[in-house]
């Protein structure tokens, strides 16, 4: 990603023509429960008619001083309490081109930057609210000893991943996606001499096709950074479910320890 900095000080990640797709502020905060999660309308109508629906369900949406990367947001907390920043008319930068540090190229447009999957002990009322009130398409669910529901408001399989668990709610991952599988190789490879702690092997998802591996960010949350996902048609797509012991993958997202040993498929109830 391309980095440039903010008019507060703050970083301004870059992953296409847009001015930021990451903001990474300084805060004391190191179980990552101070983390905004972005969504954006398509426009001024949509952007005040998400803020009156949720308004009309209880929540609280209150507006936001001018940002520098949009045109106008407010902010919501959904029910584990994770900040959603609610924006229409995203900041471009037509002047300094977007030019990757390391020559990948990210899928965005019209799938957005990627995915987040959250851990949250409210998770019901989590799906409630993203499929319920906001009108995501549930695209897949796992019910087996976890459960786990994958949503999207875009093409992109799933743009949230929302998985039950009794701890406090954690930012478990954001995905973000290149186009090419020699990126994502040779990113792994940089993890492998020492740049980032690796947290999850190669593998292959069975719900979003996607090729990936983990790393973990100085911020404890982790990235995965994947190539190959799969878009889906909201209006053809028939949703399946995962059932049994299997893990969250075709082959491969074992899990990294800390030795650099390799432990069980991500996801796999036993074994
Ligand atoms: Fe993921």
């Amino acid at each position: 990603m391309m980095v440039l900095e903010g008019p507060s000080g703050e970083l301004f990640l870059r992953m296409d023509e847009r001015l930021a797709r990451f903001i990474i502020e300084p805060s004391d905060d190191v179980g990552n429960e101070d983390i905004a999660i972005g969504w954006e309308c398509r426009g001024e109508k949509a952007w005040d008619e998400t803020r009156e629906l949720l308004t009309k369900r209880g929540f609280d949406a209150d507006p936001v001083e001018p940002v520098a990367w949009c045109r106008d947001s407010f902010v919501c907390r959904d029910p584990s309490g994770f900040q959603c920043e609610f924006f229409y008319g995203g900041a471009i930068e037509p002047i300094r081109n977007f030019v990757s540090p390391t020559g990948v190229t990210f899928v965005t447009e019209d799938q957005a930057m990627g995915h987040v999957t959250v851990l949250t002990p409210t998770y019901e009322d989590s799906v409630d609210f993203y499929e319920g009130i906001l009108g995501f398409h549930l695209r897949e669910s796992i019910n087996t000893s976890i459960r786990a529901s994958f949503l999207s408001p875009n093409l992109r399989q799933h743009s949230i991943g929302i998985v039950a668990s009794e701890g406090p709610r954690q930012l478990a991952h954001v995905m973000v996606e290149v186009e090419s599988l020699d990126s994502v190789g040779r990113a792994m490879d940089q993890c492998i001499e020492g740049a980032a702690p690796m947290t999850v092997s190669l593998g292959r998802h069975w719900n979003d096709h996607m090729t990936s591996f983990y790393l973990r960010t100085p911020a404890a949350f982790e990235v995965e950074y994947g190539y190959g996902g799969r878009t889906v048609d909201r209006a053809t797509w028939a949703r399946v479910e995962q059932r049994g012991i299997g893990g969250s993958s075709f082959w491969g997202h074992q899990i990294v320890r800390d030795d650099g040993s390799l432990g069980p498929q991500v996801g796999r109830v036993s074994g």
